[in-house]
């Protein structure tokens, strides 16, 4: 196992369900995309995929959007590149990062260059649709008539990361949200009764071990 990807949902439920705002979820969640992140290092995956903000999103009204723009904003500055050059850890960001808000690219673009054995990946404005339709441009303008699946991947915001070989989905629904539709095809799917807030590392733990039970034939035969 190389690669986890998690959805983390249910921060704003979080927040009511404790008679407090929305936003308060939304720092709460990335206090435990940290925690997450500290317990990665002992994980023994190389590479951790999170979705902090779907094309999606946008459909929220304007204070919510801009609520977790800036829990992101605030966080990426203090807490997550500190982290990555503490530690060592490659930080990539995938989506469409050219139609975020100028602050909140800025900061994006300051991404420390950290190199690393192990990768976090943060998808922010990402939506798999959306990705395939930049990929679809990305291959026109490198003159890629009829392109090859390799072609298709490699055009990908993903490309040269493994793909997942586990996704979670925090929060209590059982479905995908536009995360990673081509990269999750071969996935073994988990789905945590839980809110993201409350993330715990022994969630992980069993993901890894219920993994390891499990024999992935990839559309082959099971010799
Ligand atoms: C969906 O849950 C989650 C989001 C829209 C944003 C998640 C973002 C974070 C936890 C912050 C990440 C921080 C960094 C630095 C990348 P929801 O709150 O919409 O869930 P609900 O409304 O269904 O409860």
């Amino acid at each position: 196992m190389k690669h986890i990807a998690v959805i983390m949902d249910g921060n704003g439920r979080w927040a009511v369900k404790r008679g407090r705002e929305r936003s308060v979820g939304y720092r709460f969640g990335a206090r435990a995309l940290m925690r997450l992140a500290e317990d990665f290092l002992s994980f023994p995956i190389s590479t951790l995929t999170v979705y902090a903000f779907s094309t999606e999103n946008n459909k929220r009204d304007s204070k919510e959007v801009s609520n977790i723009f800036s829990v992101i904003a605030s966080f990426l500055l203090s807490e997550v590149f500190p982290f990555c050059q503490k530690n060592g850890v490659a930080l990539r960001f995938i989506g469409n990062l050219d139609a975020l808000p100028d602050d909140l690219k800025q900061i994006v673009e300051s991404n420390p260059a950290v190199s690393g054995e192990k990768t976090l990946v943060i998808a922010i404005n990402y939506g798999g649709s959306d990705e395939i339709l930049r990929a679809y441009e990305k291959m026109k303008e490198k003159g890629i008539v009829r392109p090859t699946e390799k072609d298709l991947y490699d055009n990908l915001d993903t490309a040269g990361l493994p793909m997942p070989d586990a996704v979670l989905r925090y929060g209590g629904y059982k479905r995908l949200s536009n995360f990673l539709p081509l990269q999750t095809i071969y996935s073994e799917l988990f789905f945590i009764d839980k809110l993201w807030p409350d993330y715990d590392r022994s969630d992980i733990e069993k993901v890894i071990s219920d993994f390891s039970d499990i024999k992935r034939n990839f559309g082959g035969n099971n010799a």
